[in-house]
This record gives structure tokens, sequence and C-alpha cells, in this order.
């Protein structure tokens, strides 16, 4: 008898991008530039390391649930206490969300090739798990919204959309909301929210406090927090209730808390990662273009390519790889012939461009 059901075994574990040592190991390379999982390329926020520190001290205490974080982010964003969730990036949130709100018959409803964490984690509880394809590489939010039926529990709309970069707007999404029925709860992960946040059609979800609207936010991104995972979310005071009832009880750390406390009060920071971040999209874009490539326009601190085939895609990804370079294949969220590559510092992307102009004059396909 088989110890795990077959939704299980059929998953495929979470590969991250390949660690920068590993590949100066396998290379025997001195210099390596990963531009694979959208991190922040100018490190963590300098205020949430010395919020961190504050607390060393005090690490044999249990932490408090995220009690101080949700204190702060309730009054930054002027909503209740009792609206916020705080977790272990916002992949734990995602994660109490799937655990709190699906059951056995329920469907989830997503766009094609959606962020693989979210794949992996709706996958996991067996339930149904349905897709709609991209259109103009963005969530096609009316087909979407004709999909729903009497078991849709869940859609989740990642906005800026990462493998894409692309956004849906205010008028697409209001037409959307129109149409979704109030039990359908809608995940609007706002990983990126902070790079988009600038463009005027960007629905910035904090307008769109609706009762089956849960918003997600990470620290991950723009405050360079990747490693301590904290994360946090806003939604009606029911839901994040029984939510709270879900979570691990002392999820956040300590540490994380303090660093996204920190990080709120980093308004430089922030600023600086956008700006930095802006101009690295502008130039990767411009260098794919002129190289011949897709650049999918991208609202996010990555840019998706699409190449002319997988066997391209995957020659691409290798030569990058052996020249020091690590990006990220997408065959594992399901689109084997894109390539996503993370914005770094000017010298990292510089390293990108120089080095795929090099790669390309050997693609088989070319040459
Ligand atoms: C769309 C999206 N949501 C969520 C996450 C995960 O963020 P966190 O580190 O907060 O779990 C990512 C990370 O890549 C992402 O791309």
């Amino acid at each position: 008898m088989p110890l795990v059901p077959p939704y299980i075994e059929s998953l495929q574990p979470y590969k991250p991008g390949k660690p920068i040592e590993e590949v100066k190991r396998e290379f025997g390379l001195k210099n390596v530039v990963k531009l694979a999982s959208n991190e922040n390329p100018i490190g963590p926020s300098p205020i949430a390391l010395e919020e961190m520190k504050k607390h060393f001290a005090g690490l044999h205490y249990y932490p408090n649930g995220g009690y101080d974080l949700r204190m702060v982010l309730a009054r930054k964003f002027n909503v209740k206490f009792e609206n916020v969730i705080t977790g272990s990036g916002s992949e734990g949130i995602m994660s109490n969300i799937i655990r709190t709100f699906l059951c056995d018959a329920d469907e989830v409803l997503t766009t094609e090739s959606a962020f693989i964490g979210f794949q992996v984690l709706a996958r996991s509880r067996g339930v149904k798990y349905r897709t709609v394809p991209y259109r103009n590489w963005a969530y096609d939010l009316p087909a979407i919204a004709d999909q729903i039926n009497k078991n849709t529990k869940i859609i989740y709309l990642a906005n800026p959309n990462n493998p894409t970069g692309t956004i849906f707007s205010k008028p697409e999404f209001d037409a959307f909301y129109k149409k979704v029925p109030e039990r359908v709860l809608i995940i609007l992960d706002e990983a990126y929210f902070e790079y988009a946040q600038e463009n005027p059609s960007y629905p910035d979800s904090m307008k769109y406090r609706y009762d089956n609207v849960i918003t997600l936010r990470t620290f991950s991104k723009v405050y360079g927090l990747a490693g301590i995972r904290i994360g946090y979310g806003f939604a009606h005071e029911e839901l994040i209730g029984n939510l709270l009832k879900v979570k691990l009880p002392f999820e956040p750390s300590t540490l994380a808390q303090a660093a996204g406390i920190g990080a709120l009060s980093d308004q430089e920071f922030l600023e600086k990662s956008v700006r930095i971040n802006s101009a690295g999209l502008k130039f990767l874009t411009k260098a794919l273009r002129e190289l011949g490539m897709e650049a999918v326009p991208s609202q996010a601190n990555f840019v998706m390519t699409v190449c002319k085939s997988e066997k391209d895609a995957n020659f691409i990804f290798q030569e990058l790889l052996k020249r020091g370079v690590i990006i990220r294949p997408l065959a594992a969220f399901g689109l084997s012939d894109c390539l996503r590559i993370s914005v770094g510092t000017k010298e990292e992307n510089q390293a990108l461009a120089a080095n795929l102009k090099k790669v390309l004059v050997k693609l088989p396909s070319v040459g």
C-alpha cells in the first residue's frame, strides 16, 4: 500500500535557482553572477539588519507570533490589527491559505504557468487545479472569469506576475471582480508591488479591500530579505482569524519580525532599490532586443525572454552557466522555451549582456 497519495507522489520538489558556490565549484570559476531568483542585488536593508541585532539577546524567548509587525503594518496601511497577518515569507501565508480554505471537492483556478511556489502548494492539497492560457503573456482575466464553476474556491492572481513580469490593469480587475461570486476567495499576490506601484494603471489591492480578497506581500524582494523569510497579508478579519487558527504559533521568527519592522522604516533603501531596478530593467530589456531576443515588457525585477525552442533555451542557460552567469530556465513553470533573468547591479547586467552576446553566436540554430 503506498504511503503517500498519488497527488503527492506525482509532484516535483521545488528546485531553487542554482547556488553561487555550487556553480563556482562545478565550473572552476572565481566570479559568478546570480540573476536567477528575483532577489535584491544590492543586499538587505541596513535598517532591517540593525533592528535584528537588537533582538539577539532575547532569542531564548519564543517569538510573539508576529504581533509587533502586525501592529506596525496596521498603522502604516491604515487597517485594523485584525486585518493583518504575517508569516514565513508570503509563501508561508499561502500555505496557510491552502490549508485553511480548501476541502476535497474545491477547485483552484489561475493562469497557466503560474508562480511555481503557488502551483506546488495548491497541487500538494490534492484538489483540482485548473488553468487558463495567457493572453499576450498576461493573465486573461475575462477567460478566467468564464471558467468559474460551482466548485471554484480560490482564484490566484499574481500582479505583477512571475515569471512573465506583466500586470493586469485597474479596469481589467474591476471588470473581473464583478464576475466573481462572493464565495470565491481571490488571492492577490503582490510580491513585486513596490516595483509596479508607480504605474498609474496598476491596481493597488489596498484600494480593493473586498471581503473575499486576500493581499499577499513580501520583504523578500525590494527590501532584500529573502533569506530571513518574512511576508505579510491583508484581508477581512474573519479570514485572518481563520488563518491564525492554522498558522504555526511561532511563525514568523523573532529576527524575521524585527527585520520586517526595520525594513518598513527604510524608505531610502526602498527608493534606491526601485531606482536601481528601473534602470537595470530598461538596460536588460534593450540588451535582449538588440541581440534579437524577445523581452516580455516587465513591471517587476526580472524579465522573461521567449526562445525559438526548448533546445535553444537549454543551450543558452547552460552556456551562460559555464561562463558564470546563472539565470532561470522555466521548464518547471511549464514554459520550457522561456528563460527568466533577474535584474542585477549595473555590472551584473552588463556581464549578462556581454556573455549572452557570445553565447548567441554559438547557438546551433543560428550558427
Ligand atoms: C509571485 C511570487 N509570490 C511569492 C513569492 C515568494 O515570496 P516569499 O519569499 O515572501 O515567500 C515569490 C518569489 O519569488 C513570487 O515570485
